[in-house]
């Protein structure tokens, strides 16, 4: 027989699965129903979600903790991370995590299931059902109602892997990645309804090098929120829609606060989203700074405001004295956004009079209005343009 490169790679493949099956076989499985979770989505499962996660992180071996099919009822649980005798921990769920239907339950918990002080976790799989439906029926109906709980929330983590998760009707945040190191979040499904208040899909925030791969996001507010303290964050191939779009910000509420830097927000889709690719600040002093962001080969599918640069914000004119932002924005680079806007003015760049932006670059911006000519609106910004830009530059 002739060893052809396919058979080759076949074996190679081969002998690849074989260790991997070994090295997976000799992980210490915890399976939540051992310590009583029941998949019937009736019986309160925490305590058993909790104990298995207990003694998980009393190993200290590499464990996985599974989380068979079913739907399984949680109320608000904390899994901390800071006694844990092992720096690698999966948890692996074929299964829905249901929270209560009484919204009051966790409403008023901030998180419905936060891990904290982590290092070295791997999350696969799995479906989170926030339940959030009534909840956001309560808030529009003006009555007072809890603020609701962020469904997935990491706090000081190191080490996250989270791939293959869906996350459903959260009552807030679908996810926060706050005061972390080295988050891969991929393969992530994240809805909820698109007049659902407050349902961000991912808020990070004083965090480095999180990277956010082929994810789906479609909610009632910003699809992606980037807070103070941000650096090294890559977005790849995410599309949003519904939702506010991909958002720095709002950033500039304090006098004293740590920049963001270094994002790339590549390949992206936004589909009847309000922006694309904003920043916004609030028109306050401040010592802020956005600083290196590259936005590239986005799609633009009937958006309100592909691109977009607020510093004026202040709603009702309330609580911006001076009325111009502090937050410095530099070195921000618009290349190849292309498609269709819903307002004539499809990029606007509104930067602060106090702190005008500086560097700018667009570069293959191609954004229509209704097949007219759409509108660039430029303030207090600097910058340079190349190749094509359609609505023209306004640099
Ligand atoms: C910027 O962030 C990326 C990850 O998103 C990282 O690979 C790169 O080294 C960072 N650049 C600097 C100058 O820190
Ligand atoms: C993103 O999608 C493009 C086009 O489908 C693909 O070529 C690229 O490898 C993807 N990148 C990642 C990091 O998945
Ligand atoms: C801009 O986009 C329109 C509509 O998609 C297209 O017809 C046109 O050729 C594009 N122009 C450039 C310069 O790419």
């Amino acid at each position: 027989m002739l060893i052809t490169k396919k058979h080759v790679s076949l074996l190679l493949l081969l002998v690849i699965m074989f260790f991997f099956h070994l090295s997976s076989g000799t992980k210490i499985t915890y399976n939540v129903q051992s310590y009583g979770a029941k998949p019937d989505g009736k019986s309160d499962s925490t305590k058993a979600f909790l104990n298995a996660w207990a003694a998980a992180c009393a190993s200290t071996k590499s464990v996985m903790i599974y989380v068979p099919q079913g739907r399984y009822l949680l109320a608000s649980a904390a899994f901390w991370g800071q006694n844990c005798k092992n720096k690698d921990t999966t948890i692996k769920i074929d299964g829905t995590l249901v929270a209560p239907s009484d919204y009051k339950v966790i409403g008023n918990t901030g998180n419905w299931l936060k891990f904290e002080r982590v290092n070295g976790l791997t999350i696969s799989g799995g479906t989170f059902d926030g339940q959030g439906a009534a909840l956001w029926t309560c808030k529009t109906s003006g009555k007072s109602c809890p603020n609701g709980a962020t469904t997935l929330a990491f706090y000081n983590s190191n080490n996250i892997v989270i791939s293959g998760l869906t996350s459903l009707n959260s009552q807030m945040f679908h996810m926060v990645i706050d005061g972390c190191q080295n988050a891969k979040l991929q393969n992530m499904k994240i809805s909820a309804s698109a007049n659902s208040p407050n349902t961000d899909g991912i808020h990070i925030a004083a965090s480095t090098g999180v990277t956010i791969l082929k994810t789906v996001i479609g909610t009632g507010d910003d699809c992606i929120s980037i807070g103070l303290g941000t650096s090294n964050l890559w977005i790849e191939n995410v599309s949003c829609g519904p939702g506010h779009g991909i958002s720095i910000g709002s950033l500039g509420w304090s006098m004293q606060e740590a920049g963001v830097q270094n994002v790339t927000v590549k390949t992206t889709t936004f589909r009847g989203t309000q922006n694309g690719l904003r920043i916004k600040t609030w028109a306050r002093p401040s010592n802020g700074f956005v600083k290196g962001v590259l936005f590239q080969h986005s799609v633009m599918v009937n958006a309100r405001y592909p691109i977009l640069i607020d510093q004026e914000y202040c709603p009702d004119q309330k609580n911006c004295p001076g009325q111009a932002s502090g937050v410095k924005i530099s070195d921000v680079t618009y290349q190849d956004i292309h498609g269709t806007s819903t307002s004539q003015v499809a990029l606007k760049l509104a930067c602060s009079k106090a702190n005008p932006c500086q560097g700018i670059r667009l570069e293959d911006v191609n954004l229509t209005f209704k097949n007219q000519q759409a509108q660039a609106l430029c303030s207090n910004a600097a910058g340079t343009s190349y190749g094509v830009n359609k609505p023209e530059s306004c640099l």
